[in-house]
């Protein structure tokens, strides 16, 4: 396995690949790599013949009050894990290889990151586009996966893709749980065992939503009116948001119509997690 830290080198190594008729596949991520990044990494190897990921906690995506400081990190455990699953290179830049002296130019995708995570987190799509964009032209992947775990993300990243015409395929896999239904992420490190527990009623959650649009409910404001409820029931948990949007424009709707997915967003002592469901699809949540 190859480590690439020079954007030159990895451009040079990516253009070779290209000239020597291989399909590269890529997954970014920020580290600290969990069974849903290798998931993600096991389904590039399926889609390609050279899979490269990235690690980069990439610091135009936090804003100011938030954790990029305290983000976890582990470089040789990363290492490891990737190399396991057949991971051929990682892009592992340092942050003035990505953002040097003067930079100065940002991608914004607009209606998609407005709502949800978007008021929340105002510079953080503005942040993930720009960098996703970044190392698309280092990385040259034909095709590039990520988790639908975070959902608007995805969303964003294929919206900018139709729009700025990237010659590169976008795939969103399923998010990978814990035996619980807890959805794997590298924030849930950050969880007490008390948390840990009022963090399950996230999935929790989805679950009852799911049984409610099942039996025929399709008005929003009473899903979410019972998913609130449920999750405010917890100790130590306090909702950011719960929303259902249509998966297109990322708008509300008042009445699921078309597809739509019920988003959440819950702080958890202080700890904030994310979770989501399609309306329709199934949840793999015992
Ligand atoms: P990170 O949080 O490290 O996630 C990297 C990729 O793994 C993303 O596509 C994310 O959706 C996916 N992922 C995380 N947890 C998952 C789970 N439980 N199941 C399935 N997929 C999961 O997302 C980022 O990094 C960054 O914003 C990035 C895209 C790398 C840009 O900086």
């Amino acid at each position: 396995m190859e480590i690439f830290k020079s954007v030159q080198l990895m451009q040079r190594h990516s253009e070779s690949l290209r000239i020597g008729g291989r399909h590269i596949s890529f997954v970014p991520t920020m580290g600290y790599l969990h069974e849903g990044h290798l998931n993600l990494m096991r389904e590039g190897k399926r889609r390609g013949d050279y899979l490269i990921i990235s690690i980069f906690v990439n610091p135009t995506q936090f804003g100011p009050n938030e954790d990029l400081e305290k983000y976890p990190r582990d470089f040789e455990g990363d290492e490891r894990r990737a190399a396991a699953v057949g991971v051929d290179a990682i892009f592992y830049p340092a942050s003035e290889e990505m953002y040097p002296p003067n930079y100065q130019t940002y991608v914004t995708v607009e209606e998609v990151t407005q709502n949800l995570c978007g008021q929340s987190r105002p510079i953080h799509f503005r942040g993930v586009a720009t960098v996703c964009a970044k190392l698309f032209h280092i990385v040259k992947p034909h095709v590039a996966v990520f988790g639908k775990k975070d959902f608007q993300q995805l969303v964003t990243i294929q919206r900018m893709v139709r729009d700025l015409n990237m010659d590169l395929e976008i795939v969103g896999l399923d998010t990978t749980r814990e035996e619980d239904g807890l959805a794997m992420s590298s924030r849930n490190t950050y969880l007490g065992e008390a948390e840990r527990d009022s963090a399950l009623s996230l999935s929790r959650s989805l679950v009852r939503a799911k049984k409610l649009y099942d039996a025929g409910e399709r008005s929003a404001g009473k899903i979410i009116h019972a998913v609130q409820e449920f999750i405010a029931s917890h100790r130590g948990t306090r909702i950011d948001y719960v929303k259902i949007c249509d998966t297109e424009t990322m708008q509300d709707v008042e009445n699921i119509q078309r597809e739509s997915v019920l988003a959440l967003a819950v702080w958890v002592g202080s700890t904030r997690l994310i979770d989501n469901y399609v309306f329709g699809q199934t949840l793999n949540i015992v």
